[in-house]
C-alpha cells in the first residue's frame, strides 16, 4: 500500500514554528518514526510552501496511491484550487490539522478543502498523521 503524506506552507519549520501550538519535533524526525511504525506502508512524503506544488503533488499521486495525508495549513481556509484538485483525483484524501483549529480563530473554522475529503482530524498534535493513516489502512 502506497500513502503519500502532504504538507502545505509553514509546515518545514516544525519543531521551531510556534512550539507552543504545533509542538518541538521537527517532522523530519516524526516521519521517520511512523516509517518505523508502519512498515507494511510505503510512506512518502513532500513538502511544499507553494500552492501550486502541492496541487501538482496531488495530480501525480492521486490516480495511483492508496491514500493522500494533506495538511494543506493555511491553505486549508483559502484555496479553492486545492479543493478542486482532490475532487480531480481517485485516490482518497484525508485532511490533517496538528492543531485544534476549532478551539483558534474564526478563519480557521472554515475548510474549503474538507467537503473532497473522506474525512478531517484535527487536533491531536503529531498523532494526527498516524490516525490517518490507520483511518486509510482501515478502509482498505
Ligand atoms: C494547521 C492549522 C492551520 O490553520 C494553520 O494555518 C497551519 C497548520 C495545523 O496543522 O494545525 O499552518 O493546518
Amino acid at each position: 500500500m502506497k500513502i503519500q503524506i502532504i504538507n502545505g506552507p509553514n509546515l518545514n519549520l516544525l519543531g521551531t514554528r510556534e512550539k507552543e501550538i504545533y509542538g518541538d519535533v521537527p517532522f523530519e524526525k516524526y516521519y521517520k518514526l511512523i516509517q518505523e511504525h508502519f512498515k507494511d506502508i510505503q510512506l512518502d512524503y513532500f513538502q511544499s510552501n507553494v500552492e501550486g506544488e502541492i496541487i501538482n503533488k496531488l495530480h501525480q499521486v492521486g490516480f495511483e496511491y492508496e491514500g493522500i495525508i494533506l495538511n494543506a495549513a493555511g491553505y486549508t481556509h483559502t484555496s479553492v484550487a486545492i479543493a478542486d484538485a482532490i475532487k480531480a483525483i481517485n485516490t482518497p484524501v484525508v485532511e490533517v490539522h496538528i492543531s485544534n483549529v476549532y478551539e483558534r480563530e474564526d478563519f480557521r473554522h472554515d475548510s474549503l478543502i474538507a467537503p473532497n475529503c473522506m474525512g478531517s482530524i484535527s487536533g491531536f498534535g503529531l498523532d494526527s498523521y498516524r490516525l490517518a493513516i490507520e483511518s486509510i489502512r482501515v478502509l482498505k
